[in-house]
């Protein structure tokens, strides 16, 4: 048992916008054996928790009452292997971008189009991460967690995951109740390469029969290109969805603004590059306050060091604004408001 909640931690280098923020409580959970005692502290006290992975996609107010737990948990392991698939299960607590690499390693393919996105296992789920072609959603076969509130075990197949683009209920109906302890995947034997995306085809396009490990390398090298590292520029990633509109929507604005940049969805709708529309602004490189719009990539707001969750909000509020005004659009926030 190690279970030693402290009281007023700092979590600026536990959320990579870098932002400042007190926990009331905090503690690291290494062990799910600790998580019934890490209850019963939270319930005897009245306190509220809160989940913590590795800090990716959340902006953090400068005080968190309550208690955070912060998932450290470790473990892969290969569950099963049926003519299908290979049935991996991983620890909350898994950094995401070594798992990907291990599962890769061990033949086990299909996660590669999600290399680098930072983050935990234990968190992929929540926002059902996604890049070049593919969400986590299409690997789940199960999320496992405990519930906050009758620290009973809890497993959820992947239709019970509510799983959307950027959305699951761990981030709606579930969103405080369900604390993810393993994810367990199935990662299917005759995975063949995805390489549909625009960048990533383009990335791939020296090559006649591009493999796993082409799709791996190439995905590495755009996001290293593109996307700002949280060690050096504090970030979240992407902090606006790309908005999904109707054809007839798409097809008015197509008139008014000739090459928007767009993906056609297999409902008919179609979405839209938010990041196209906040350049179209004129924000991309934009700072103010200590904080900014990454100058290669106008999704990604970063923290220039200096920078607070008012700040970095009420910049996110302009953006929506101008969109808002120039092309009718409502941009939705895309990490976790915490
Ligand atoms: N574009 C611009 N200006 C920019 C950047 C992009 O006009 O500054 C346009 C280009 O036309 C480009 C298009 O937007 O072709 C799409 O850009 P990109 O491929 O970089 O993807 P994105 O839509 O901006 C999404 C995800 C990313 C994911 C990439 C790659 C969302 C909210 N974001 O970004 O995910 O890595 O696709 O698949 O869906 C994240 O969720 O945190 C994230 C980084």
């Amino acid at each position: 048992m190690n279970f030693l909640p402290g009281a007023e931690v700092d979590l600026r280098g536990s959320n990579t916008l870098g932002l400042p923020a007190i926990a009331q409580w905090c503690t690291d959970i290494q062990d799910t054996a600790d998580l019934p005692a890490t209850l019963d502290f939270a319930r005897s006290r009245g306190l509220a928790i809160r989940v913590l992975g590795g800090g990716s996609n959340v902006v953090l107010p400068e005080r968190l009452p309550g208690l955070t737990l912060r998932m450290r948990s470790r473990g892969i392991a290969l569950l099963e292997e049926t003519s299908l698939a290979y049935v991996v299960r991983a620890a909350a607590g898994e950094p995401w971008h070594p798992f990907v690499l291990h599962c890769h390693q061990q033949g086990w393919h299909g996660l590669e189009n999600l290399a680098l996105i930072p983050g935990t296992v234990g968190a992929a789920p929540i926002q059902n991460i996604g890049a070049y072609g593919l969400e986590l959603a299409h690997f789940v076969q199960e999320v496992r967690g405990v519930d906050t509130q009758s620290g009973e075990p809890r497993t959820l197949d992947a239709a019970a995951c509510g799983f959307g683009y950027r959305h699951s209920v761990f981030k709606g109906s579930l969103a405080g109740r369900l604390l993810i302890t393993d994810v367990v995947f199935a990662l299917p034997r005759a995975a063949s390469p995805v390489t549909h995306y625009a960048a990533l085809a383009a990335e791939l396009s020296g090559l006649a029969a591009p493999d796993h490990a082409d799709v791996l390398a190439a995905v590495i090298a755009i996001r290293r290109r593109r996307l700002p590292d949280p060690d050096l520029l504090p970030n979240a990633g992407s902090f606006f969805k790309n908005p999904v509109v109707s054809s007839a929507e798409f097809w008015q604005l197509e008139a008014r603004w000739p090459g928007i940049a767009h993906w056609p969805q297999e409902d008919g709708r179609v979405k839209l590059a938010a990041a196209w529309l906040v350049e179209r602004c004129g924000w991309k490189g934009y700072r103010e306050h200590g904080v900014g719009v990454h100058e290669a990539q106008a999704l990604v707001l970063v923290n220039f060091g200096a920078g607070t969750a008012a700040a970095l909000l009420a910049l996110a509020r302009r953006i929506q604004d101008s969109v808002l005004q120039r092309f009718g659009l409502g941009l939705e926030i895309e990490p976790v408001l915490c």
